[in-house]
């Protein structure tokens, strides 16, 4: 397999004040940035999901259902998240990336379905221009994996995965019930207790040129939702109404996305949201994305419950698909905006 130097070690050459052609993207590919009017971002707060009156917790689910049909993201505060923890996780996997390259190397992974694996770009044996970005994706549920270095990092990672599940579970609760369902409906359907769960940390070194690079290209996530959380620089774009929209930092909340498989679980009516990041020349920023999946042996289709409606019938507009199939072709393959999920769906005849 190709060896790529890490994106630190290429950032970190004395005196670079350009960066390579293969890293180089055509100017004009990032496009026009929109800002919303600060506040339009959806926020959910859990504290009110969790042990709010009945009357509190019918409106965050039915907020919650709003932001995922308008948005496919929100934030969420009162999460119950340690302070603490997020900054703790976020020095962890700087320790990791502060790793001697060789050590780093050690992690390397030769499979995408590998338990833990350090690299650079995406998938670099299909790129042909890298992204700005090194990475540590490692599987923490149903089997908790961790590298051995940093010393510690293993235990941090392992508080901060279960705790940012619990989160996960709580919102996908509110979020079946956004949709007419049972509040354990997704949870039973695709096997949550066995939920395969991907903790990802991305390092996007300072970048000389960043309007010429690209941390990650559009792409939607596999998983029903991925939480996020960032070392205070933002980076993170989403994808609103066709324009692309700055999320900003918000060092209290976890940011959370919709994935692919509540889309195809919903039957397109909460659709997963298109992001990307870009980078910068001022700072190094890391960020963790933590995926929520079904188990990896759940196929999941759209759910038949709605399917009909008063309406009559609604035809499912996803074929079943087994999750770690689901999975192995996206992380095989170029990533793409929502190229994976295209293959998933039916088209109308
Ligand atoms: C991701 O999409 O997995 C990472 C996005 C980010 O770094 O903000
Ligand atoms: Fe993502």
């Amino acid at each position: 397999p190709t060896k790529i130097t890490s994106i630190k070690t290429l950032a970190e050459s004395p005196g670079l004040t350009s960066i390579p052609a293969t890293h180089t993207f055509p100017p004009d590919l990032h496009g026009q940035v929109t800002s919303v009017p600060e506040g339009s971002i959806p926020v959910i707060d859990y504290s009110l999901l969790i042990s709010g009156t009945p009357g509190q917790r019918s409106k965050i689910v039915h907020e919650l259902g709003r932001a995922c049909q308008d948005w496919g993201f929100f934030m969420v505060i009162n999460h119950g998240v340690p302070q603490k923890l997020l900054s703790s996780i976020l020095d962890g996997c700087k320790g990791f990336f502060d790793l001697a390259e060789e050590e780093k190397q050690e992690f390397k992974g030769n499979h995408i379905l590998d338990p833990i694996r350090f690299g650079t770009s995406f998938n670099v044996s299909v790129e042909k221009v890298f992204y700005w970005r090194d990475f540590l994706k490692v599987s923490v549920h149903p089997v908790f994996y961790s590298p051995t270095k940093p010393a510690g990092l293993s235990e941090i990672s392992l508080e901060y995965s279960q705790r940012v599940r619990e989160v996960a579970r709580g919102l996908l609760k509110g979020i079946s019930e956004s949709l007419g369902l049972e509040g354990s409906y997704i949870d039973k359907a695709l096997n949550l207790e066995r939920g395969k769960q991907l903790f990802i940390a991305n390092l996007y070194p300072t970048c000389p040129q960043p309007e010429l690079a690209m941390g990650m290209p559009p792409h939607s996530d596999h998983g029903l939702l991925t939480l996020l959380i960032q070392n205070g620089i933002g980076g993170l774009q989403i994808q609103h109404k066709g324009k692309w929209v700055n999320v900003g930092t918000h060092p209290n909340s976890l940011l959370v996305n919709t994935g692919d498989h509540l889309e195809i679980l919903s039957n397109g009516r909460y659709k997963s949201v298109l992001h990307r990041a870009m980078v910068n020349s001022k700072g190094t920023r890391i960020s963790i994305a933590m995926v929520h999946g079904p188990s990896l042996d759940s196929v999941v289709s759209p759910a038949p419950e709605l399917l009909v409606s008063s309406k009559g019938d609604e035809p499912a507009a996803y074929i079943g698909m087994k999750y770690k199939d689901y999975l192995e072709l996206q992380q095989s393959n170029k990533l793409e905006g929502k190229a994976c999920l295209d293959r998933a769906r039916i088209s109308a005849v």
